[in-house]
């Protein structure tokens, strides 16, 4: 059976049938479906029960994949994942949930805030991949919103302002927003800020989108007031209900986003129940904006 897609939303987000994610993609599927990412920018397939493995595999057919190094406070000693994937869980390495105290527990609440995938690596990410693995009793969906249908919708005159705009995104920004602010000097430097356009342009089919995300945390000549409150503001704009997609988990369902066009959030959830999510980032292939690599 050929694969088909649904359209599960006026502005986004397809819904994909006939394909088995176990088993190797033909080279006809893969660029299907990555068609089907330019245009639908979230894709959702349900009763995928994979391995870590098979869902590696899978994202093999998008690019290289992204290293996670530099993306949280957890030292690899703790991880609980060794596969390669990106534990978005709320478990430690005994498979049970973290403490509330527990920092890593912590650092992961910032992914209750809008953002796009590593828009603090200097190259952030294409797509993510992410598994349902355990769904959580109480809460926990996963919003989605399409920075391109935000853009089109601003009026001219802002258009024309944050045209050039360039921002500077840190895990600092995002976590200083929920209050953490306690990093060590091995974390302010890992966590140094990257520079990125505000508007960026899809290279497949030329789009324009809003390139939010909770890292940003400042403007290129601007104060921080004014430029916090001008990326609220979009940020406001771009989350209205009609931009968003709201995804109710059912266990075995992947999710596959194009974080060049689309922010997420994960809504609160039980956190004295378990969660298991495990994603699968695809790496961009050029920064934004030239900048100097990161050291
Ligand atoms: C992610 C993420 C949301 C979720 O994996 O990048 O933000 O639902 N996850 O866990
Ligand atoms: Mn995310």
């Amino acid at each position: 059976m050929a694969p088909s897609v649904r359209k599960l939303h006026q502005h986004f987000v397809g819904e994909v049938s006939g394909i088995d994610l176990r088993k190797p993609l033909t080279p006809d599927e893969a660029r299907t479906i990555e068609s089907w990412m330019d245009e639908y920018a979230v894709l959702v397939f349900h009763g995928q029960d994979i391995t870590d493995e098979q869902q590696l595999a899978f994202a093999n057919n998008f690019g290289e994949r992204e290293n996670r190094k530099g993306g949280n406070v957890t030292r690899k000693e703790e991880y609980r994942l060794n596969s390669g994937l990106a534990d978005v869980s709320n478990l430690g390495k005994d498979g049970k949930p973290l403490p509330r105290d527990n920092r890593t527990h912590l650092f992961n609440l910032g992914n209750c805030l809008w953002h796009s995938d590593s828009s603090f690596r200097p190259i952030p990410a294409k797509f993510s991949l992410l598994s349902a693995r355990v769904v959580n009793p109480k809460g926990g969906n996963t919003e989605f919103a399409d920075m391109r249908a935000a853009y089109d919708a601003l009026d001219a005159g802002t258009k024309a302002e944050i045209a050039d705009m360039i921002c500077e995104h840190s895990l600092m920004y995002s976590r200083g927003a929920l209050g953490m602010s306690d990093f060590s000097d091995e974390e302010k430097a890992m966590f140094k800020p990257v520079l990125q356009r505000l508007v960026r342009i899809h290279p497949v089919h030329g789009r324009k989108s809003l390139y939010l995300s909770s890292h940003a945390g400042a403007i290129h000549g601007m104060s921080v007031p004014e430029a916090r409150l001008l990326l609220r503001d979009l940020t406001e704009h771009a989350t209205q209900p009609e931009f968003v997609y709201v995804h109710k988990w059912t266990l075995h369902d992947l999710v596959m986003w194009d974080n060049r066009q689309t922010v997420h959030r994960v809504r609160r959830y039980d956190q004295s129940q378990p969660r298991d999510m495990r994603r699968a980032t695809v790496a961009g292939t050029e920064p934004t904006v030239q900048q100097q690599a990161a050291e």
